[in-house]
């Protein structure tokens, strides 16, 4: 493959969107063809497929339905639009992806290995060239997202604390076994001084 395969981790109020946004910039900058997407969802049917878990009103959406939409999405995902993008020598900057199953539904849910399992099915072994871990606990993260006025909370966000600690331990050991896939960046701090650690990983892989 020619192209490169980045993805961003990181719970609610993380930064995360705005890292991507930076991230997007430095790459065009430096000459790169990027190509945005995320998760779940990313072509129109994982959209239909992200629609369906995140609608609040599924309350009866059980874990291991919920672990095979994702993985249902992230296979469209993959076969329709990353793998032709990196094929075609482009930056696929992704805003999660299989880890996010990992932590969320692994961790979270408590489905453990079987998620790990399912995702090599959904990805054929897809795994991202490098991955932005934004570190943040998860009452500084939520105390953050409080602060932007008129977000509404999707079915996921709803969840108690209990379910976002372990969520959080669960990144917190990928970020460990990953052998530096994923870089773990501390981010609770300013935007400004996160993006400097951010670019420092896009350098070393790009070699700029
Ligand atoms: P989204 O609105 O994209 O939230 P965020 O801004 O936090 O990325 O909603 C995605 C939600 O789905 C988010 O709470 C994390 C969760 N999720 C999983 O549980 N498993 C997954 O595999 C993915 C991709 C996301």
């Amino acid at each position: 493959m020619k192209g490169y395969f980045i993805s961003v981790e990181g719970g609610d109020g993380s930064g995360k969107s705005t890292q991507i946004r930076n991230i997007e910039a430095y790459l065009r900058e430096r000459g790169k063809e990027v190509l945005l997407t995320r998760e779940p969802g990313g072509t129109p049917v994982a959209e239909k497929i992200r629609e369906l878990i995140l609608d609040p009103a599924n309350t009866a959406l059980t874990g291991r339905a919920e672990m095979l939409l994702y993985a249902a999405s992230r296979a469209q995902h993959v076969e329709e639009k990353i793998l032709p993008a990196l094929e075609a020598g482009k930056v696929v900057l992704s805003d999660r992806f299989t880890d996010s199953s990992i932590a969320y539904q692994a961790y979270g849910r408590g489905l453990g290995d079987m998620v790990a399992e399912v995702n090599r099915i959904a990805t054929g072994g897809k795994a991202p060239d490098l991955t932005i871990f934004l570190n943040i606990t998860p009452a500084a993260g939520i105390a953050r997202k409080n602060q932007q006025d008129g977000h509404v909370l999707d079915r996921l966000e709803l969840e108690q604390a209990a379910f976002h600690e372990k969520v959080y331990a669960g990144y917190l050991a990928l970020a460990k076994e990953s052998g530096g896939r994923i870089a773990d960046i501390d981010a609770d701090r300013p935007a400004e001084e996160v993006f400097v650690d951010i670019r420092a990983q896009l350098d070393r892989l790009f070699g700029f």
